[in-house]
């Protein structure tokens, strides 16, 4: 199996910010409330001509350059969502044309926020195997369009973004070390988007109810976060017969921190060896992972040889870890 790695990474943040007390004029919220539950203090939205294609353009367009390749390069282009442009063709399509890489197989994956751990996940095994040489992940999401703006439980949680990797081969040694990735469909009830597929397709009473907006079991989700965020980051680890204390970087889900906080306290990890970026974005599901990874790798806190864990937990249930050793310089 050939080594693989991440070549280069890139994101793209919508300009709009939508703060806490811009909320507070919109629900009964206080930014207290959102900073002391969740530690979010603000996030992106979606300009209305934006779609979820642009967010991921831009910042596939940035991994790109940052690995220096071009897109006529990229054999695979995956993007891991749950708010694609349309319900086909798949956004991995629209990205293609966009960005001209004409050679490249194309198609979307749903693991709502592990999106993108599932998705380094499979390109990695087509890179190692020697079936392709680079592929493009990409993790994006306009969750305010999804969202009832009108339910405090929610709407304050998530924002827009998009996160990208080029992945390909790199020296022996570095790279992925292990993937652990894991679902539970009997928990899919707990944070879904009931209605626009083929169980209640859209209808009056459908946009009456409201039922193409998120529906979540915040407590039952929360526990369940805190408890795989742990186990799955340890059968990462274990598989390559490390502990957490060869942990140089954490880069988990940003849902919330105190579920980010459980896993800090949990390994006795200090704070700057974890990635966190929710305080400016909130949760952006599947793009949340790749653009903490971008932040750190562009302002030089990740250095070639750090072994980083990546560590995702959403709706499924879904959850996914990876272990690497950073290969670029
Ligand atoms: O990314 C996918 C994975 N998603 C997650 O991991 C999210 C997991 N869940 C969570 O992060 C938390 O459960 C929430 C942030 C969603 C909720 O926090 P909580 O501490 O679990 O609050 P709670 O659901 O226990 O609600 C406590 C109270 C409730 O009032 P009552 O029933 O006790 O009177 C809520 O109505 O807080 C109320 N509440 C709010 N109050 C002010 C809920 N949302 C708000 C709000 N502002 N925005």
């Amino acid at each position: 199996m050939r080594p693989v790695g991440i070549l280069g990474t890139g994101a793209y943040l919508p300009e709009k910010v939508l703060t806490n007390r811009d909320l507070e004029k919109m629900v009964d919220t206080t930014d207290e409330w959102i900073v002391s539950r969740t530690g979010i203090r603000e996030r992106r939205i979606a300009a209305p001509d934006q779609a979820s294609s642009d967010l991921a353009v831009e910042a596939a367009r940035q991994a790109l350059e940052h690995a220096g390749l071009t897109a006529e390069e990229i054999d695979l282009i995956i993007v891991a969502t749950v708010t694609p442009d349309m319900a086909f063709p798949a956004t991995a399509c629209l990205v293609q044309d966009r960005l001209g890489a004409k050679k490249a197989a194309t198609f979307d994956l749903s693991a709502a926020c592990t999106g993108f751990l599932y998705g380094i996940t499979t390109a990695a095994q087509f890179i190692a195997t020697g079936v392709y040489r680079y592929a493009l992940v990409i993790g994006v999401e306009c969750l305010s369009r999804i969202l009832n703006w009108e339910d405090r439980n929610t709407c304050v949680l998530f924002g827009d973004g998009a996160g990208a990797a080029v992945l390909g081969p790199v020296e022996e040694g570095y790279g992925f070390l292990s993937f652990e990735l894991g679902g539970d469909g009997s928990g899919g009830e707990q944070l879904k988007l009931p209605a626009g597929g083929s169980r209640l397709p859209a209808s009056e009473e459908t946009v009456k109810n409201k039922l193409h907006t998120v529906s979540m079991a915040g407590r039952e989700v929360f526990k369940f976060a805190v408890r795989v965020i742990g186990h799955c980051t340890e059968e990462a680890l274990k598989k390559v017969g490390m502990t957490k204390d060869d942990i140089d970087f954490l880069i988990p889900h940003q849902a919330n921190i105190r579920i980010i906080d459980s896993a800090i306290k949990r390994f006795g990890l200090t704070e700057d060896k974890v990635v966190i970026n929710l305080d400016r974005y909130g949760n952006m599901s599947s793009a949340s992972i790749p653009v903490a990874l971008n932040e750190a790798v562009r302002d030089g806190r990740i250095k070639k040889g750090d072994t980083l864990v990546l560590c995702g937990f959403g709706g499924g249930l879904t959850w996914g870890a990876a272990v690497m050793k950073w290969a670029r310089d």
